[in-house]
């Protein structure tokens, strides 16, 4: 044990409690920054990606590993979601030094826990929180549960979860927190499916016909601009019969606040859910280039 009670694994310090990981971190120098990349564990190539990044961006970074209870609306899903600490550690310890957080529920939500209450509107019950409901509050206390204990300078989320993306910053924006909130690309196998843990339940044929889902949206992305966005997104669906999978969603939203949109706006984005057997698949492209 260090002097701060970690278990040091590999390269990785592993704090469980959030008073020993405020001590790690308070012995830092003031200026020094922290990157921080929530997770719930079960760790794969697009994650590592994140690490690296904020590895480059900052001068700490802590990985926090917890399978948050309340954003599961089914407690199957809960039960069932991967848990593998070692392996977790094992990736982590491959791209760097980081500091893992992998508290117990009773630390993230001690007794006197108070449930942050913020209306999310049509960000919370469009898309994933529609067919998630609840969802999205529960994503939303963790992180900002998990931010009052990291404190980071700057916190990263994929954009693969591009409505999570909107979420969390619409929370970091009403609670005024100092987090700057860092969305990053899409990481991709080379197949074209993107990155997710979720993956790995598939078996050779299945990820095969889960390409279905990129290869609709590269086929929206070519039709966009000449049709409207509603015309683009009854061809899309067309598209995607083609295929085995079930779709749940394809939605064809604005960037920033990810309502459904009528006329083209740069930045616009298509986001589909698609089952692939019981393995549900979430993806998303920009159709329309952005002015950025
Ligand atoms: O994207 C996830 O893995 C989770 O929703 C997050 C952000 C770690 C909150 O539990």
């Amino acid at each position: 044990m260090s002097a701060f009670n970690a278990l040091k694994m590999g390269e990785s310090q592993v704090f469980t409690s959030a008073k020993s990981l405020q001590s790690r971190l308070d012995s830092e120098s003031n200026n020094s920054t922290v990157g921080f990349l929530p997770t719930m564990g079960a760790l794969h190539h697009g994650h590592l990606e994140l690490v690296k990044q904020a590895l480059q961006e900052n001068t700490h970074v802590v990985v926090s590993i917890f399978v948050n209870p309340t954003q599961f609306n089914k407690a199957e899903d809960l039960e069932s979601y991967p848990r593998d600490l070692e392996a977790d550690l094992k990736l982590l310890n491959s791209v760097g030094d980081v500091i893992v957080f992998a508290p117990s529920v009773e630390e993230v939500y001690p007794e006197d826990y108070q449930n942050l209450s913020i209306d999310l509107g049509a960000l919370g019950t469009s898309m994933e929180g529609e067919f998630r409901p609840g969802h999205f509050a529960g994503v939303m206390n963790v992180v900002n549960r998990l931010f009052d204990i990291v404190q980071p300078t700057r916190a990263y989320f994929g954009i693969k979860d591009v409505q999570q993306v909107a979420v969390v910053q619409y929370m970091v924006d009403q609670v005024q927190s100092p987090v700057e909130i860092v969305p990053s690309a899409i990481v991709r196998e080379p197949s074209g499916l993107a990155s997710s843990s979720r993956n790995y339940r598939l078996n050779e044929d299945q990820l095969n016909e889960a390409l279905i889902i990129i290869d609709t949206l590269h086929f929206a992305r070519g039709i966009a601009r000449q049709l409207s966005p509603q015309e683009t997104k009854v061809k899309a669906i067309e598209f995607f019969k083609n295929g085995s999978l079930e779709i749940e969603y394809f939605e064809i939203v604005h960037p920033r606040t990810l309502e459904f949109i009528t006329e083209w706006v740069p930045g616009a984005r298509a986001c589909i859910v698609g089952y692939c057997g019981e393995v549900r698949l979430l993806d998303n492209l920009e159709l329309i280039p952005s002015n950025k």
